[in-house]
């Protein structure tokens, strides 16, 4: 999702944020988590610290192209008094998903870093914690949403524009791989 240059600099270590690309999954792959989704029930609920060592993991599957964040990024972001996180569980509790948002001192409300489990993807749950995160900006009072997300993670842009995202600026080698990255605003008002 995003390397927050922010957050990098905010940090005490170097390289500690990334972003990975969504995976191309196959129709006929589709249809059967389609079906399997269907009988599967997630909950979304609040993603906090002590679920920290869950979500670092589950970033890894995430996003395997050697960018996933440091423990370290997920210490500060899930012990900040401006996130607005949450994950979904299967019914044994199982993280499958997570997404992380801050409230930023300029008061928009940034999207950090979503992923879903390989298996778990196209059921609709990303959609859903994008969700809750923005009704969660919203009860903090935040106007804008926006995230960042890689200019060839074309599957990423595809949710982020049918919920209402658009692209506002390309940042030319935003990624620590010399990727570009998009800049994308929604307004939650
Ligand atoms: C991107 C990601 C979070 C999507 O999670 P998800 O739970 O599978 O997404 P949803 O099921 O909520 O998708 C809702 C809609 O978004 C669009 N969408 C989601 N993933 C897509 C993909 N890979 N290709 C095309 N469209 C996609 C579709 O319109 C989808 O609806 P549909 O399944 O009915 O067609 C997941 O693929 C992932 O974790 N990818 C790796 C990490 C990543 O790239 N994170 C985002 C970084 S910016």
């Amino acid at each position: 999702m995003a390397v927050l240059k922010k957050i990098r600099s905010r940090l005490f270590s170097s390289g500690a944020a990334g972003e990975g690309d969504a995976f191309g999954v196959p129709e006929s792959a589709r249809a059967a988590r389609a079906a399997a989704g269907a009988q599967t029930r997630y909950d979304i609920r609040p993603l906090t610290v002590a679920q920290l060592d869950e979500c670092w993991r589950l970033d890894q599957r995430c996003f395997v192209d050697g960018e996933a964040y440091s423990r370290e990024t997920f210490e500060y972001l899930l012990t900040s008094p401006d996130s607005v996180s949450y994950r979904a569980v299967t019914a044994d509790g199982t993280m499958v998903g997570f997404i992380v948002g801050i409230v930023e001192p300029d008061a928009t409300g940034h999207i950090t870093t979503l992923g879903v489990a390989p298996e778990h993807r196209r059921r609709g749950i990303a959609q859903r914690m994008l969700a809750k995160v923005e009704d969660g900006f919203r009860r903090r009072g935040v106007r804008i949403a926006r995230l960042e997300v890689r200019s060839v993670n074309n599957g990423a842009q595809e949710l982020y524009v049918k919920l209402g995202f658009a692209v506002t600026q390309r940042l030319p080698r935003y990624y620590s791989n010399g990727g570009d990255g998009l800049l994308m605003i929604k307004s939650l008002v």
